[in-house]
C-alpha cells in the first residue's frame, strides 16, 4: 500500500514518552521509517517496539539534545544507516516550577539547554542531509507557554517563546533550500510532564492537583486535557506545508519574494 511518507527517514527526539511517542507512531502509521531517540534508551526501544507492527525498519537510538558530540555522531549513524533523514522533529524538552525569585541557574540551563539548545544543535546537524536532498521539514514543539504566559513557568515560558523566534528565524533563512521549518504549540496534554506539573503547582499553591488543573482550563482557556493521540494530526498536517510558517512568511526577504 503506498503512503505519503513512504521511503521517507524521520528522526523524533524525546520519542521514549508521552507526546514523541504519539507523534513517532503517526509518521510510522503514514509510512516514515522512525528512527525514535531519546536520552534514555530503554524509552526509545519500547516505542519502536510499538512501532514494529508497521515494519521491522524502525529504529531506537540513544541522543541526549543536549550533548552536541552526540547529536552530531546519531544523526551520522542514521544518515549512514538509513542512507538520510527526511524528516526531524524536534520534540524532547523539560519544564520544571518555581516562583521567579526562588528560581535556580540551575532550573533555568536545564530548561533553555533542553527545549531552545537541543533543538538548535538538532537543526544544525540535520542541515546537511536536508541540503543535499535538495528537501527536507523540521517540525519544531514550542507550547501554548509561548503565546499565553502562565505563572510559576517564566523560565519554561521564555525557553518556548526561543524556540517559536528560532523557528522562524530558520523557516526564512532555510527555505531556499527547500527545507520547511514550521512549529507546534501544545495546550494541555495528558503526559508524565503534565503529571508533574500538576503536583508541583499545587504544592507552590497549596490547592490540589484537581482545583489546579481547573483553573488551567477555566481561566487560561488553555484546551482541555488533551491526549497526545489529539495532537498528531497538527504535527502530521506541519509535514504537508508547502511553506514556511506564515508568521516566518510576513518576513520574507525581497529576493525571495520572486
Ligand atoms: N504535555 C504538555 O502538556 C505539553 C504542553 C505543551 C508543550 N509540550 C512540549 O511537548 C514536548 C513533549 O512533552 P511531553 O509532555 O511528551 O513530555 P514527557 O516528559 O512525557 O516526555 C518527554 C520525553 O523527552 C525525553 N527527554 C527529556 N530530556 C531529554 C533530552 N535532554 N534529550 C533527549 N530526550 C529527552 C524524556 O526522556 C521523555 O521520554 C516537550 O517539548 C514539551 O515542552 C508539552
Amino acid at each position: 500500500m503506498s503512503l505519503p511518507l513512504n521511503h521517507k527517514v524521520a528522526l523524533v527526539t524525546g520519542g521514549g514518552a508521552g507526546i514523541g511517542q504519539s507523534i513517532a507512531r503517526k509518521l510510522a502509521a503514514m509510512g516514515a521509517t522512525v528512527v525514535v531517540t531519546d536520552m534514555r534508551l530503554e524509552a526509545a526501544e519500547d516505542t519502536k517496539s510499538q512501532l514494529a507492527a508497521q515494519s521491522p525498519a524502525h529504529g531506537a537510538k540513544k541522543l541526549d539534545v543536549t550533548d552536541r558530540a552526540e547529536v552530531v555522531r546519531v544523526f551520522e549513524e542514521v544518515a549512514a544507516e538509513y542512507g538520510t533523514i527526511d524528516i526531524l522533529i524536534n520534540n524532547a524538552g523539560v519544564s520544571t516550577m518555581n516562583t521567579i525569585e526562588n528560581l535556580t541557574e540551575k532550573e533555568w540551563d536545564f530548561n533553555f539547554d533542553v527545549n531552545i539548545k537541543g533543538v538548535f544543535f538538532c537543526t544544525q546537524a540535520v542541515i546537511p542531509y536536508m541540503r543535499k536532498n535538495g528537501c527536507g521539514k523540521i517540525v519544531n514543539t514550542a507550547s501554548m507557554a509561548a503565546k499565553r504566559a502562565a505563572p510559576l513557568l517564566a523560565h519554561y515560558t521564555a525557553s518556548k517563546y526561543a524556540v517559536l523566534g528560532f523557528t522562524q528565524s530558520a523557516a526564512i533563512e532555510l527555505a531556499p533550500l527547500n527545507i520547511t521549518v514550521n512549529c507546534v504549540c501544545p495546550g494541555f496534554v495528558k503526559t508524565s510532564m503534565q503529571d508533574r506539573e500538576l503536583e508541583w503547582e499545587a504544592g507552590l499553591r497549596g490547592m490540589t492537583t484537581e482545583a489546579v488543573k481547573a483553573e488551567y482550563i477555566t481561566k487560561l482557556r488553555w484546551p482541555g486535557s488533551a491526549r497526545p493521540t489529539m495532537w498528531r494530526r497538527l504535527w502530521a498536517s506541519s509535514l504537508h506545508r508547502k511553506r514556511i510558517s506564515l508568521p516566518a512568511r510576513r518576513w520574507t526577504l525581497p529576493a525571495e519574494r520572486t
